[in-house]
């Protein structure tokens, strides 16, 4: 391998690699949002307040049931849970019980934070406790005086405290009680658990410890599938998300289940700000995954007017209408904004229609925006083979997406050597190797970091990625999307291979692409599969090398970072000459990410399976040969002081 320092290289892009989210796979409710309840406005289901059961301690007896009559005023909680305890008495408590998703995570020496609101038939003062105990009702971990309620609907809230013995446990259950007969009506019964930055309407800590570790540099969102909706109707509507959460009413998400839409528009931007990275967003271009499409035009125009509100909420000072809505929802200061993106996966649009919507979009935000930079979602041809293209305006990128087997992703790792130069920059927004459910393993991981190499030596035309999905709720239910980058479940969580890779390359990451070239590199062979029952011909078998490289300088640090891919189960010596090379000091560190088996992965049972391991390397130098583990990601630090 030559790495040629003679040469000035190519910039690489400061937004090189970020992250990309849609509520998919339980990943805000039930996920990295923290909200514990499930279901907490009663809307999971029109006819059965499904996700929550009624407590009956011997001697009570009690029902519940959804109630639409009594809206709780001026909220959009229509929709409340009617308790009718028949018979309850001191000792014989009856009430509601919400055993979460998948479980109640407990944990000692924790402050929760229970709210609901709630009402009685009568002028009232009927006594509630709220606790958070075992499924089996024996064990209680946490309880508070719940007040007491009265015939109008008011907010309550208690603190709930575990002690420092509690063993670790998801079988518990949130539980509000009465040991009063009588009809209560419940509304919005949440509880939360500390949150990231203690936000009060906040996220999952390790969850979000994760993702800040990656240093992502950006966030895609709303989406994926979940800007565009099922429905135009069932779009991710961005209005509908502000404020208080009582003023939010939820709408159907795009994969079979509904969204809270806890996490808001703001939310996503207070995300994106605890992460220290900029938002890339998303905005619904007037195509929605049924097919449903709004021609360009008239009919066109109140959807850019509701990007261009959006963009002002996320952007604009407070003398804007928008940016004092954003200030009166808790963030005076407005965000930083350089990436829109129209629409999503445009190219599944059969009357292809988004060259004319792209173009209305284009317009209207670059004649207010003009600093904007806009992202089209088709480039000719995806990985699908849908084909079309924006002509009638130049985007500044192009949305590519790429969800491959690991051999064909290796194969593609060459996909930026030969591509045009000319157009648009690409923003790689979704892609990853698949191979390992829910989370890919090893393979998936090495052909990630394959293709990875391939956006480094291109970076010149490569100027963001995010792999998708990012996050999977691994219980049975919880997973729409086969092939993962980080699983959790409601106590704890794991990234896979693939994440530990993304990793690897966001943290060492240079500003200088330096020129590589390879030679005697050996070759597996990859034969295309059939992606359905259709009869196809398909292409001959291929060559993939065995071995990828990348080498970027961070001129700041003095380091080079020389990537290096064994996609093979036997070690493979490589002579790296680090040509023109002033000085390259003989210590340096290796990140190594490997295992024994290329299925290899990692579990909520077994989470550090495969993670890197860094140790010190010597023998370096401006020439110098090196022993690369089987199957594995290396990260090569040479220090150039
Ligand atoms: O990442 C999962 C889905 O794949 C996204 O929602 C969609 O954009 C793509 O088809």
């Amino acid at each position: 391998v030559r790495i040629d320092l003679s040469k000035p290289g190519i910039p690489v892009s400061p937004t090189l690699y970020g992250l990309m989210t849609e509520e998919i796979n339980y990943s805000y409710d039930g996920g990295l949002y923290a909200e514990l309840v499930r279901n907490r406005v009663f809307k999971d289901d029109d006819k059965a307040p499904v996700h929550w059961s009624v407590v009956q301690d011997a001697g009570g007896s009690a029902a519940i049931a959804l109630d639409h009559r009594f809206p709780v005023p001026a909220t959009a909680l229509t929709t409340s849970l009617r308790l009718d305890a028949a018979r309850a008495a001191q000792g014989h408590r009856v009430g509601i019980a919400n055993a979460g998703y998948w479980g109640i995570p407990v944990k000692p020496n924790t402050r929760y934070r229970a709210s609901f609101y709630a009402r009685t038939a009568g002028a009232g003062g009927v006594p509630l406790t709220v606790s958070i105990e075992g499924v089996d009702g024996k064990t209680v971990y946490a309880q508070a005086d719940g007040g007491r309620i009265d015939g109008e609907w008011k907010r309550y809230s208690v603190t709930l405290t575990t002690g420092a013995k509690v063993k670790p446990t998801t079988g518990a259950r949130l539980v509000i009680a009465t040991e009063s007969p009588g009809t209560i009506w419940f509304n919005q019964v949440s509880l939360f658990p500390p949150t990231y930055n203690d936000r009060p309407n906040g996220n999952r800590v390790d969850l979000m410890q994760k993702l800040v570790d990656m240093k992502p540099r950006f966030l895609r969102f709303p989406g994926g599938n979940y800007v565009e909706g099922v429905t135009v109707d069932t779009r991710f509507k961005w209005k509908e998300t502000l404020g208080p959460i009582a003023q939010r009413p939820g709408h159907p998400g795009t994969w079979g289940y509904r969204s809270s839409d806890g996490m808001g528009l703001l939310e996503f931007l207070e995300w994106v700000e605890d992460m220290k990275a900029e938002p890339v967003l998303a905005v619904f271009a007037g195509y929605a995954l049924n097919g449903e499409n709004v021609p360009a035009g008239p009919a066109l125009q109140p959807f850019v007017q509701e990007a261009l509100d959006e963009i002002e909420y996320v952007t604009g000072d407070v003398s804007t209408k928008w940016g004092a809505q954003r200030a009166k929802d808790g963030h005076p200061a407005p965000f930083k904004l350089r990436y829109v993106e129209i629409g999503n996966e445009d190219g599944f649009d059969k009357k292809k229609t988004y060259d004319g919507r792209y173009t209305q979009f284009h317009d209207a935000i670059k004649a207010k925006y003009p600093q904007l930079k806009l992202i089209s979602t088709v480039n000719g041809k995806d990985w699908l083979g849908q084909q079309q293209k924006v002509t009638s305006r130049v985007p500044d990128l192009v949305d590519e997406h790429f969800y491959y087997t690991p051999l064909q992703m290796m194969h593609d790792a060459a996909r930026y050597d030969s591509y045009e130069r000319k157009g648009p920059k690409v923003f790689i927004g979704e892609w990853a190797a698949q191979e390992g459910e829910p989370t890919t393993d090893l393979h998936a991981a090495l052909a990630d970091a394959a293709f990875m190499t391939g956006m480094e030596r291109n970076a010149d035309v490569v100027e963001m990625s995010c792999y998708a999905p990012l996050l999977v709720n691994v219980n049975p239910g919880g997973v729409q999307w086969r092939y993962n980058l980080v699983g959790y479940d409601a106590q704890g969580s794991y990234g896979s291979p693939s994440y530990h890779v993304q990793k690897m390359f966001s943290n060492y990451l240079g500003n200088v692409s330096l020129p590589v070239t390879a030679q005697k590199v050996s070759t597996q062979t990859w034969q295309e599969a059939p992606r359905d029952e259709t009869p196809q011909v398909l292409p001959p078998a291929r060559d993939v090398p065995t071995m990828f490289f990348s080498a970027t300088r961070s001129e700041q640090r003095g380091e080079i970072y020389l990537k290096v891919v064994n996609a093979i189960g036997s070690a493979q010596t490589v002579q790296v000459d680090l040509a023109g090379a002033a000085k390259v000091a003989a210590e340096g560190k290796a990140i190594v990410l490997s295992s024994a088996q290329k299925e290899d992965t990692n579990t909520i049972a077994e989470p550090a399976k495969v993670v890197p391991v860094t140790s010190k390397a010597s023998g370096l130098g401006k020439q110098f040969s090196y022993s690369f583990a089987p199957y594995s990601v290396t990260v090569l630090v040479l220090s150039t002081k």
